[in-house]
């Protein structure tokens, strides 16, 4: 198969396209900056020069192809504040491939985040059956699945807050450099709120899986870990820091963690079952806490800013 990926150049993509590629695919890799295309060069894939907000550029990308993988995101908008920005831009960007896509049986996998639906309102173990009706990524969520309506074999993988590997953590990665500067690796409340994880290998796979069989109108979870508490993540950079473990206020929280502070209170565990028994998926690879607890991490032109 001929794929299309978006966010090529990303930390899941360094996962996704050589799975891709050692299971027989041919991929076409967007890229936006000459880096990007060096990055997904390196890969083994072919660059397709374009932006998120190309929308002709990416339907005929999308349409010259035999399926498509979208894991772009603007997180740079995100990080400076205008997620309803990264997130209008992503539902544009779906909308084009998937009209691109109506009528032609191709596969499509969206990418959504399991804590996006912890954070529109869903309480406890989330599954694969659990949707919301509505929200930041869960409209784009729901716009790929709807095209299974239209003759598409449209799929989202739900990724957890902290996929791990090549020293990024995702969230986890944040808490890092602020551990670093505030003196103090926190957590709130009692710390006991949980993150899943997995790390991105057996996310690449599952990616792979999802594009040769995957359903239509599958939400997938790419969960190995169903939910780390968030006191064992900041013991962990505390002690490799050298800096204390502790709570942090309510009152404090913004102040302490920026941007972070509404994923830093998120109870998030979540189940994969579902995905593991539709697809044959089995994560092998080690765990967040073993990963995170390497001292190279901990040097400091280490920490690279995260994807959520
Ligand atoms: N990593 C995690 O733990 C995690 C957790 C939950 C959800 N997710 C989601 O998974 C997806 C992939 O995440 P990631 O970790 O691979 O993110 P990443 O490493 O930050 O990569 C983001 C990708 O999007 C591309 N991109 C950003 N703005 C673009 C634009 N305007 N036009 C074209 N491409 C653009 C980037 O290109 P450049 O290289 O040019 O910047 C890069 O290839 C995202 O939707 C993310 O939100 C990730």
């Amino acid at each position: 198969m001929r794929v299309f990926v978006t966010g090529a150049s990303g930390h899941i993509a360094s996962a996704v396209i050589p799975e891709l590629l050692s299971a027989g695919h041919a991929v076409t890799g967007l890229a936006r900056s000459d880096r990007a295309a060096a990055a997904v060069q390196s890969l083994g894939a072919d660059v397709r020069r374009g932006d998120l907000d190309d929308l002709d550029g990416l339907g005929a990308a999308a349409s010259e192809a035999d399926g498509v993988i979208h894991l772009a995101f603007k997180h740079e908008e995100q990080h400076s504040g205008d997620l309803a920005g990264a997130v209008a831009a992503d539902l544009r960007a779906i909308e084009a491939m998937g009209a691109a896509l109506m009528g032609s049986a191709k596969p499509f996998v969206g990418t959504c985040a399991t804590g996006a639906l912890a954070l529109a309102g869903h309480q406890g173990q989330l599954t694969e059956h659990d949707v919301r009706p509505a929200g930041p990524r869960i409209d784009a969520e729901n716009t790929v699945i709807a095209l299974a309506e239209q003759a598409v074999r449209s799929s989202v993988v739900r990724l957890p807050p902290t996929v791990h590997s090549l020293g990024r953590y995702g969230f986890a990665s944040d808490l890092i450099p602020i551990a670093r500067a505030k003196g103090v690796a926190g957590y709130l409340g009692d710390g006991n709120n949980r993150w899943p994880s997995a790390d991105a290998r057996d996310v690449g796979r599952l990616y792979g899986l999802a594009l040769e069989s995957a359903p239509a109108g599958s939400r997938l979870h790419a969960v190995a870990e169903e939910g780390i508490p968030l006191r064992d993540i900041a013991t962990v950079i505390g002690r490799r820091l050298g800096v204390p473990t502790a709570p942090i206020t309510a009152e404090d929280a913004e102040q302490h963690f920026g941007y972070l502070r509404g994923f830093v209170a998120l109870d998030n565990p979540t189940s994969s079952q579902l995905t593991r028994d539709t697809l044959g998926w089995t994560p092998t690879r080690p765990g967040l806490i073993s990963d995170l607890d390497d001292e190279h991490n901990f040097a400091v032109e280490v920490n690279t800013p995260s994807a959520g």
